[in-house]
Parts: structure tokens; C-alpha cells; sequence
């Protein structure tokens, strides 16, 4: 089937995540931590023996520092935003596609980040791009949905290779629009043969990490954790002011690894700082300054890249989807 819902847990996980989030949360992160340790490890150590620092496996590029909904978790909430609004320059998008196609880039592609996608008018334009100039990327979209119809999916989905529909809510109910997307779709199954696309049930009131002490539900740890982390050996983040950030938990864009708009995409990414943020994390977060309070870890889906990649399994690493389940992103 092209489409699916799931449900993390079913009805019990639903109801731990609405009744005992903080509880939820802690337990679902402790797992995490116990059962990654070593393969983590593992791949940063693979890493940091090359000489030059291998591709990223997901390159993520924010067009828009915008959002739509409420998520109490996130700091891109409307209630929560503090960032100047940026749009990234579109001469900028097409260099950065155009450099990662010159580099034989063939990884993960989002055009998200901490945002709402589809607040930007340019992004189904901008897929097609990629797609044309990265025909073997597996190309992926996270969206709250609440602006998605029948026509915006098949405006995207020549030009993605999964469509994540994040359903977040309160009453574990789909939204009428999303539920309309969900009997289009199942009706002309053929019409999206080419196309995975996956309805997440979630709670708008759960809690998640606490993306480095940003979150707006989750305090900063006092004591690091002596854990590494992957995101900066798999992820390139690429935010709507031009500039390379760390990873993901830069909900405020204070980290400036390089300007794109001046340093070529691959010499940011195999730049003096990065290099030596990448050591310095490789030795547990407690060594990095922006990593110290942070306990974010991925929901699953980089561990099975980089268990892949260590496997020698490019290309089944090159099929694995975004796909995030779980608790956290
Ligand atoms: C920031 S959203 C952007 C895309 C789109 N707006 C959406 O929600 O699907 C991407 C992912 O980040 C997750 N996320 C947001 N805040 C988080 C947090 N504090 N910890 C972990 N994941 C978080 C969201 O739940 C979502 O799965
Ligand atoms: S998780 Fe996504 S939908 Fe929710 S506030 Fe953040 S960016 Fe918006
Ligand atoms: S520990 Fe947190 S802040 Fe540091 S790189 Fe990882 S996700 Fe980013």
C-alpha cells in the first residue's frame, strides 16, 4: 500500500504519551542511549579515520524558518518563534543542489528543517530541482499537514520518494483533510505506486528531547551526557540565512560552521571547525559547548543508516526511508 498509519504503540502508547509524557519520554530516551552506544561509536570512529571526512548521508536544507501549528515540544511553534524571518535565496537553493550534484551526492535529501514546508511557496519548484539534478537521492518530506490536499500530494510526488504526514492533534483522530488524502489514495493505489507515504498519529502536548536546552517543554540537562552524538558525522544542516549550522537542535541559528553564500558546500563540511567539533563530540557532549545540556538522539532511522554504511551496504543505506515512528524526530 502507498499509504499508511501508524500509531507508535498503539492505543497504551498514545495514552502514556498524553497521560505521562515527561515519564514517556525519559524512559523512551534512556532505551535509546543503552541500546545505540556502541554503534554510534562505531560509525565516529569509522569517520573520523578518513581522510576527507566521508559525504554526509542527509543533507537538510530549511527554505523558510517558518511554522503553522502548536506543537508544545517544538520551538518553531508559533507561540514559541523567535527567529527573523528568512526565506533562503533561491540563487543560493539551485548553487547548493548543483555543488551536491557535482560531488556525485546520492544520499537523503530534505527540504525541511525546523519549519513547515509547504509555508513556502517556492517548494514544489524547488523539489523538482533536486530531483532533476539528484535523480538518485532519496528525497523525503516531513509536514504537520494541516495544509495539505489531493493536489499539493500529487504536485510533490513525482519528486519525492516518501511523503511523511505528521497528524499532530490531541484527540488521536486524523484531520478531515488528511483523512480525505487517506481514502484518495487508498481508492487509486496505482496513481502513487512511486510514492511511500506515511500518516503518523501524534500528540501535540508530548514531550520529546530537549534539542540542546531549546525546547519549550523540556529544560536543559545540568549534567551532560558523556554519550556522542551522530548528527554532525550524517547531517549536513543548511538553514534559510545561507549559513551551515551544527544539526538539527539549532532551533535559533547561533551555530555558524561556515557562510555558503562564501565557502564552497564541501569545504564547509570538511572545514578546520566542524572537523574539530566532530572530535570533540566523538569524546561525549560534555566536550562541546552547544552539545553540553542537549539529549536529543534520532528516533532510529541514522543508526540504521550508519549500521549500513559500516555493513558495507551502500546501496541498501540509499533506500532506507526517513521514516520516524517513534518519539522524536
Ligand atoms: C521540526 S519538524 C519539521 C517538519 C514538519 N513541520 C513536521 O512537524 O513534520 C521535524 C521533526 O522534528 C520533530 N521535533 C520537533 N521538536 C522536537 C524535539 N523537541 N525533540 C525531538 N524531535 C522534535 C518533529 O516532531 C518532527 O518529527
Ligand atoms: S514539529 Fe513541525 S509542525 Fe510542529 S511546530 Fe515544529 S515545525 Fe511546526
Ligand atoms: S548533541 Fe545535540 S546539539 Fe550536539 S550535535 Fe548532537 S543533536 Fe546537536
Amino acid at each position: 500500500m502507498p499509504i499508511h498509519v501508524n500509531n507508535f504503540m498503539g492505543r497504551l502508547g498514545w495514552t502514556l504519551r498524553k497521560r505521562m509524557p515527561r515519564l514517556s519520554s525519559a524512559l523512551y530516551l534512556r532505551l535509546q542511549f543503552l541500546t545505540r552506544g556502541g554503534g554510534q561509536r562505531a560509525y565516529t570512529e569509522w569517520f573520523l579515520a578518513q581522510t576527507p571526512a566521508p559525504q554526509p548521508n542527509v543533507v537538510n536544507i530549511e527554505t523558510i524558518n517558518r511554522c503553522n501549528s502548536t506543537c508544545a515540544f517544538c520551538t518553531a511553534n508559533v507561540n514559541a518563534e523567535k527567529r527573523p524571518l528568512r526565506r533562503i535565496d533561491e540563487g543560493l537553493y539551485r548553487s547548493i543542489i548543483d555543488q551536491l550534484a557535482d560531488w556525485g551526492y546520492r544520499g537523503h535529501l530534505t527540504l525541511y528543517g525546523n519549519n513547515e514546508p509547504w509555508l513556502d511557496r517556492r517548494i514544489v519548484e524547488f523539489h523538482r530541482y533536486a530531483r532533476e539534478k539528484l535523480p538518485d537521492s532519496f528525497i523525503f518530506m516531513s509536514t504537520n499537514g494541516l495544509l495539505l490536499d489531493v493536489a499539493k500530494v500529487d504536485a510533490i510526488k513525482p519528486y519525492v520518494n516518501q511523503l511523511i504526514i505528521n497528524n499532530y492533534c490531541t484527540d488521536m483522530r486524523l484531520h478531515p483533510n488528511v483523512e480525505e488524502i487517506r481514502r484518495h489514495v487508498l481508492a487509486h493505489p496505482d496513481d502513487y505506486a512511486g510514492i511511500d507515504i506515511l500518516v503518523q498519529m501524534r500528540y501535540l502536548g508530548e514531550v520529546l528531547t530537549n534539542r540542546a536546552g531549546s525546547a519549550p517543554n523540556k529544560g536543559a540537562r545540568s549534567r551532560p551526557l558523556r554519550e556522542t552524538c551522530l548528527l554532525p558525522f550524517t547531517d549536513m544542516w543548511i538553514m534559510p540565512n545561507g549559513r551551515l549550522g551544527l544539526c538539527c537542535c539549532d532551533n535559533f541559528e547561533t551555530t555558524d560552521m561556515a557562510d555558503l553564500s562564501k565557502t564552497p558546500l564541501r569545504e564547509a563540511w570538511e572545514s578546520p571547525a566542524l572537523a574539530d567539533a566532530r572530535r570533540r563530540i566523538a569524546e561525549g557532549r560534555q566536550n562541546y559547548p552547544f552539545c553540553r545540556q542537549c539529549d536529543f538522539i534520532d528516533a532510529g532511522f541514522r543508526m540504521q543508516l550508519v549500521r549500513a554504511i559500516l555493513r558495507g551496504d551502500q546501496e541498501g543505506a540509499h533506500r532506507i526511508g526517513g521514516e520516524e515512528k517513534k518519539l522524536g524526530s
